[in-house]
């Protein structure tokens, strides 16, 4: 039987930054003179930046263009980026550093496969760059999820077919890539908002070894 891999998101399944995400978009929508709820940051989630903007504006019902919508964008990732610079190792989500490491030194290979063009600072911050087989983040690829390209980059960089791929992701847009990727997907979270994912946990705590050796076999 062939080694299965594994392809990581980042936001919300490594790392504790989807809130951050969250709050950086509030912050322009109240700048906009409109409420942005969390259910409503569920559309968001895996998505790209620009896509982002674009729900976000049609949610407060706002046409801009497109300088205007540039300028958004930096200031979005400019507070975004603010709260990166205080985030430390502590919001590496439950059991997920145990098993980068458990996972990197049995040589089980894994990759990361993020909508972010923030990701490689993220993980060089959380000192787990080096642990990761490949990378693939928002600047690697043309399409965002929902389209698999991210994975299928991801898939391609560890020399694994797309079968033999198991995908953790706490996006709807996310499991609807790995679903079109033909790869096992794995919901982090709610499970009305992830119910077309082959196995949904409620959280990373339940992405124990022993889960993961289970999926493997
Ligand atoms: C995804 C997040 O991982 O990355 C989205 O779930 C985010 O919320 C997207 O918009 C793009 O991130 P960044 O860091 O490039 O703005
Ligand atoms: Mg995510």
């Amino acid at each position: 039987m062939n080694q299965k891999a594994i392809i990581f998101d980042l936001d919300g399944v490594i790392v504790d930054t989807a809130k951050y995400h969250y709050l950086a978009w509030k912050t322009l929508a109240s700048k906009l003179n409109f409420d942005f709820t969390e259910a409503q940051n569920e559309q968001l989630k895996g998505v790209s930046r620009v896509r982002s903007l674009e729900i976000l504006l049609d949610l407060g019902k706002i046409h801009l263009e497109a300088d205007q919508k540039k300028q958004l964008l930096e200031e979005k990732n400019e507070q975004y980026l603010q709260y990166i610079a205080q985030m430390d190792q502590k919001e590496i989500l439950p059991g997920i550093d145990n098993l980068l490491h458990y996972l990197n030194l049995n040589k089980i290979p894994f990759a990361l496969g993020s909508a972010s063009k923030n990701a490689r600072l993220i993980l060089e911050k959380l000192d787990l760059i080096h642990l990761f087989g490949a990378i693939v983040d928002g600047n690697d690829v043309s399409t965002a999820k929902p389209d698999p390209e991210v994975f299928l980059l991801a898939a391609s960089k560890l020399g694994k077919k797309p079968e033999d791929c198991i995908v953790i992701e706490d996006a709807k847009a996310g499991i609807e890539a790995a679903n079109l990727a033909l790869m096992t997907s794995i919901g982090i979270g709610g499970g009305k908002v992830l119910k077309e994912a082959d196995f949904v946990l409620n959280d990373t705590s339940q992405l124990t070894i022993d889960f993961v050796q289970k999926l493997m076999a």
